[in-house]
């Protein structure tokens, strides 16, 4: 064995390379791990997205015995009032026109039909603009009877000529 000037057992060159073989082998496996498991999280994620999961744009509101002819029935959490008269049927959103506030339906006024509680906006029964800062009338829904008899709103589809659904 060959000593050191302190008498302790002196390195030898081949050790020092084993030493960096390891070192060098170690570091390699574990950017290797790294990378291998970096890979199946992404994968994971790209197999399970993070989704929101929004409700149905059409759905039923009831059957057409629920809405008598004169009536205004606002479908609680949807956003949209439906309104019932002698020549028909039809939906208008209650989400203002303005920043997004939800209108409220306004009884016993010929002239007003909904008021907006945050900056004031009107609008006629049919949604017109009265008044107020929203630049555009309430739209109306499409909206249709199906197979069962129960009435359906899509508030995908905009039903920009404003037709009455006729039952
Ligand atoms: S959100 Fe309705 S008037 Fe501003």
């Amino acid at each position: 064995m060959e000593l050191n000037h302190c008498g302790g057992a002196a390195t030898m060159p081949g050790d020092v390379d084993e030493g960096r073989r390891k070192f060098v082998k170690k570091v390699t496996v574990a950017t290797l791990a790294l990378g291998v498991g970096g890979v199946a999280l992404q994968t994971g994620r790209f197999l399970n997205p993070n989704v929101l999961y929004e409700p149905a744009r059409a759905f039923k509101v009831g059957e057409l015995a629920s809405f008598p002819i004169g009536s205004r029935i606002v479908i609680e959490g949807r956003g949209v009032e439906i309104v019932r008269e002698r020549e028909g049927m039809h939906a208008v959103s209650l989400v203002c026109t303005h920043l997004g506030c939800l209108v409220k339906p306004v009884e016993n006024n010929p002239d007003v039909g909904y008021a907006c509680p945050c900056h004031g906006s009107t609008f006629a029964l049919k949604g017109e603009v009265l008044g107020g800062p929203a630049p555009k009338d309430l739209p109306w829904y499409e909206m249709y009877m199906d197979h069962t008899g129960a009435i359906v709103v899509d508030t995908s589809k905009v039903n920009r000529e404003r037709t009455k659904l006729v039952v």
